[in-house]
């Protein structure tokens, strides 16, 4: 296991944050980031193109049931091969990735971007982009051609993947969009000169 993938240093030159590989006894502990956020627009797909409609939700937090719900489903991942990093500032856990193992489409040369979430006060900083690109060479490593991604429809999202070269996915994925079919579902492709 890589312990460290990538660093922010401070002033002094000593990491502040870091993401590494997660054991799979430390997925219980991505419920501990804060996925608080009040979200005024989401968009939706009309005619094959984005709009974005003004809905508001505060969310104070996760969902009621999601960690009981979820757990198992990220466990059963981890142990299909899944990878998983964790973004840490000292002992506390502030992102997390998961990049699915197995490869999806028509040509099976996707895998799944399942999660990815930054603590609220560490948004903005970075974290979410560094994250993303740890997942995208693995992916690369793996032999993929895109990364596949089921967004939650909120403006903040969206418009993160979209800034990072996402676009609407050309092939939907039948089992991930009838599990939500009200996502935004995106593809990224991972550039040439990364590894596969
Ligand atoms: C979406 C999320 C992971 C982004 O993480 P983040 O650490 O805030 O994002 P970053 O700071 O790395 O931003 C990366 C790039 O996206 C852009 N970006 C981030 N949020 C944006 C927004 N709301 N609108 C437009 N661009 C945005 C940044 O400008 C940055 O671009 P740059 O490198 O050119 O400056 C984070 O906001 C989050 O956890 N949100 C709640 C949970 C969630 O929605 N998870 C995804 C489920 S599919």
């Amino acid at each position: 296991m890589q312990s460290r993938d990538w660093e922010l240093f401070n002033g002094e030159g000593n990491a502040k944050m870091i993401i590494r590989e997660l054991e799979r006894r430390e997925i219980e502990h991505v419920w501990k980031i804060d996925r608080s956020e009040v979200i005024d627009r989401v968009y939706c797909l009309r005619d094959g193109k984005l709009v974005l409609q003004p809905e508001h939700y505060d969310m104070k937090g996760w969902p009621p049931g999601e960690p009981e719900h979820y757990t198992p489903i990220l466990c059963n991942c981890f142990d299909r091969g899944g990878t998983f990093w964790g973004a840490f500032e000292g002992a506390e856990m502030i992102g997390v990735a998961v990049l699915e193992s197995q490869l999806i489409g028509k040509d099976k040369n996707q895998l799944q971007l399942k999660f990815l979430h930054v603590s609220r006060s560490y948004r903005k900083q970075g974290l979410g982009k560094a994250l993303f690109e740890t997942s995208v060479k693995k992916a690369g490593e793996q032999g993929a051609k895109k990364l596949y991604i089921s967004a939650t429809p909120s403006q903040n999202t969206v418009d993160f993947y979209l800034s990072l070269g996402c676009v609407l996915a050309q092939e939907l994925d039948p089992e991930l969009f009838e599990l939500e079919p009200e996502d935004i579902h995106l593809e990224y492709s991972i550039p040439l000169h990364v590894e596969r």
